[in-house]
């Protein structure tokens, strides 16, 4: 469609002047490495490749919407963070931003360990082979038959939430037959600067153990007397995509302060500390994330310095980057069905997924960007917001991003970083079927979480 038919809304200079918005890159169709995964770039061609395939042939044979994943990527992210880390730490990937059996068996041959949040991932993360001992359970409110369930399966560490669940694990334990391991987790009272929906350190809130008012040191207590349970530390997980380091730092000062206190009182000094995750990802060239190394060296740094002037031995460290690791790693491919200029305000560019394949954007206000993928165009650049299918106006994939002025329905758009957090909220919101995850490596492709059918839906729905 030819853009006289397409008036491209404001133009930049009229946007540039209300200030809302950032100015549109000087060339759309460059990419920013901080957004997409390694191996996406333009072939000679202008269209948009991952692990050397170019995206019209993906569509054609997958389909759209569907999230392509880069596994070289994913396995480099991995190995950035364990290498960051050393072999004096852990790195727990949190199943919960993305989890599949491909996933686990990358994590496990990475050398990586898992965080599991529920029966259904703990399953998921058992059936693709990761060893029990290398997996982490949370959650705040583990059902009976999950805690048995993990138990017996010999996970690594169970993670507390609260005093009954002190008792409650500690009691299957022993009906087990096992001594289990676990860390408390605790709120340490800093606000996280993220969006409140996904802060968790702040006292008001349902996850963990305050340290405020000694109730931390209560658990600790607590936990320390039952035999069913072996202490092995202390956890604090402050939110999630925060790039500002000091949260972290008050957060692991205050957990050294507890460990400390634990030895005063108790004679023990606690082996480990988990400083969860919650680690930022570039989302629009606007953000800045910290590399895998800055991280481990900035938490290393505090928590030495911290046992240090108590006297402490520096426990093992161990972190739970889930966003950092699979968010960059893919990105969303639509295809442009309706645009609907208005005059004077901007362009609706709608695709053929929505709020069913990315919540994030309706639910914390979440910032994308986008680029035309199946070509490049040298058009003017129009201020769009590309929207989806469902029957809500809050259902908003990208709010506010620039398109060229000739895009035209049939084109491919895509959506960069939604590795974390997309597929795994993904929803069946009026009866959409919830797109694939691809896994593509060198030249090859291969469906790891196939696409949801209408028999899927119809196999739930017994009446
Ligand atoms: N550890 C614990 C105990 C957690 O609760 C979480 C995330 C993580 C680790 C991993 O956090 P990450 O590194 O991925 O930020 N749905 C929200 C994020 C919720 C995070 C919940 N817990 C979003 O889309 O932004």
């Amino acid at each position: 469609m030819s853009r006289s038919a397409h008036p491209a809304g404001p133009r930049h200079a009229d946007v540039m002047a209300e200030g809302h918005y950032t100015a549109p890159a000087d060339d759309l169709n460059a990419l920013d490495e901080k957004v997409w995964s390694r191996t996406v770039t333009r072939d000679e061609h202008g269209a948009l490749t991952v692990g050397g395939i170019e995206v019209s042939r993906l569509a054609e044979e997958f389909g759209t919407p569907a999230y392509f994943l880069d596994e070289a990527d994913f396995r480099a992210r991995c190995r950035a963070w364990s290498d960051a880390f050393g072999p004096g730490a852990d790195v727990f990937y949190a199943g919960k931003a993305f989890l599949s059996r491909a996933v686990v068996r990358w994590l496990k041959e990475e050398g990586l360990n898992l965080d599991v949040c529920s029966g259904g991932e703990l399953t998921t993360a058992l059936d693709a082979g990761m060893p029990a001992e290398r997996i982490a359970f949370h959650g705040n409110n583990k059902t009976v038959e999950e805690i048995e369930r993990a138990v017996s399966a010999g996970v690594g560490r169970i993670v507390l939430d609260s005093f009954q669940e002190i008792v409650r694990v500690a009691h299957i334990a022993r009906r087990l037959g096992r001594r289990q391991p676990v860390q408390i987790r605790v709120t340490v009272g800093v606000e996280a600067h993220t969006h409140e929906f996904i802060a968790t350190a702040h006292e008001d809130q349902k996850f963990g153990i305050a340290l405020a008012g000694g109730q931390a040191a209560e658990a600790v207590r607590r936990a320390l007397t039952l035999d069913g349970l072996e202490l092995i530390g202390i956890h604090s997980h402050i939110g999630s995509q925060i790039f500002d380091m000091a949260g972290f730092e008050v957060s692991a000062r205050r957990v050294v302060q507890l460990l400390a206190e634990v030895r005063d009182e108790h004679g023990v000094e606690l082996p480990e500390i988990d400083l969860g995750g919650g680690l930022g990802i570039a989302y629009t060239s606007e953000d800045d994330p910290r590399e895998p190394h800055e991280i481990a060296k900035s938490l290393g740094d505090i928590v030495t310095r911290e046992c240090e002037a108590a006297g402490l031995a520096t426990p093992r460290i161990s972190v739970e980057p889930g966003r950092a690791i699979v968010g960059p790693t893919a990105f969303t491919l639509y295809e442009v069905g309706t645009i609907k200029p208005l005059e004077g305000l901007r362009t609706y560019v709608s695709v053929d997924g929505g709020m069913s394949d990315n919540i994030r954007t309706a639910l914390y206000d979440a910032e994308y960007s986008v680029t035309l993928a199946s070509r490049t165009s040298d058009a003017e650049p129009m201020l769009v917001r590309v929207v989806g299918k469902h029957c809500e106006s809050g259902d908003i994939v990208v709010k506010d991003a620039f398109l060229p002025s000739d895009l035209a329905p049939g084109d491919l758009i895509a959506v960069p970083a939604t590795g974390a957090y997309c597929r795994s909220m993904a929803s069946n919101y009026n009866h959409a079927l919830r797109p694939p995850v691809i896994a593509v490596r060198d030249g090859r492709a291969r469906v790891v979480v196939r696409r949801e059918t209408e028999e899927d839906l119809l196999r739930l729905d017994v009446g």
